[in-house]
């Protein structure tokens, strides 16, 4: 029980990663408001809320935080999971819409998330924030220009937060996953290629330890960051990556 009675908003919880995170906060006592536009099931229960909301449109960020305020008047922790891939393309066949697209979602909706989550974070005396970008960031691969400067800006805005977040004691943590065994992962398949080959020839041949990551791995890396066990931990990028970015 980690995060007994803990509060904690997690985005993107429809998908792989949130759907192990929720799970994973639930069993550690916490209780989780999941976000996402859809979801495929959910029943709302005294742990857990769900909140479909579009993270790219600033009202509806809005009023996810004002259930928060409503619903509980504090939080202890922000866990950015929504995210959008991007199919595998060289640049002069990359439109102008498709960039922002991957933008809006990728970094837009952090910035929305964490200033509406600060002040209910400072209620609290402090807590922390965490964004899941991607170990593409520092290890790129073709044709994916727009996604990995999205999660490039994903570290510079949540190490600029860190710094400027650190004496109200919230701490703002990254999160680079390796290639993971989710359903985002054939979406990232160039047009007319194999989804199948794509996934073994392309990411899991390039994972050292040899395995895709999972989910839970990731759910696990997300509870340290936001646990006491890491109260002097922000800035940090962790890598959970199979030692992809070696
Ligand atoms: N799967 C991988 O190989 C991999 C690798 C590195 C990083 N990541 C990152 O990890 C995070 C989680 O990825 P995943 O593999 O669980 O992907 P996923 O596609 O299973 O989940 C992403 C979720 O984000 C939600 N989402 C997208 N746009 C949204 C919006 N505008 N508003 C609200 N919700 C929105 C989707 O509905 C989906 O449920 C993402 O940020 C992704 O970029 C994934």
């Amino acid at each position: 029980m980690r995060c007994k009675d803990q509060i904690f908003v997690i985005t993107g919880a429809n998908g792989g990663m949130g759907k192990a995170a929720v799970s994973l906060f639930l069993e550690e006592g916490a209780k989780v408001i999941a976000v996402d536009r859809t979801f495929d099931a959910k029943s709302d229960s005294e742990a857990c809320l769900f909140v479909e909301a579009d993270l790219t449109d600033e009202q509806q960020v809005k009023g996810i935080f004002a259930k928060v305020e409503e619903q509980y008047g504090k939080l202890d922790g922000l866990i950015n999971l929504a995210g959008i891939a991007q199919a595998a393309a060289p640049i002069t066949e990359v439109s102008l819409s498709q960039w922002e697209k991957i933008m809006a979602v990728n970094v837009t909706s952090l910035f929305l998330t964490s200033r509406e989550a600060l002040p209910l974070l400072e209620k609290n005396g402090g807590g922390s924030i965490t964004n899941v970008a991607s170990i593409s960031a520092v290890r790129p691969r073709p044709g994916l220009q727009a996604y990995i400067a999205s999660k490039g800006a994903a570290v510079a805005f949540s190490k600029a937060l860190a710094i400027e977040c650190a004496e109200k004691g919230i701490r703002v943590n990254v999160i680079h996953p390796g290639p993971a065994d989710t359903s985002m992962l054939a979406k990232f398949t160039p047009v007319n290629a194999n989804p199948d080959d794509v996934k073994e020839e392309t990411f899991r041949k390039s994972v050292p330890l040899g395995r895709l990551i999972q989910p839970e791995d990731i759910a696990n890396a997300a509870l340290y960051l936001s646990s006491n066990e890491a109260r002097n931990v922000t800035g940090a990028v962790l890598h959970v990556d199979g030692g992809r970015g070696l």
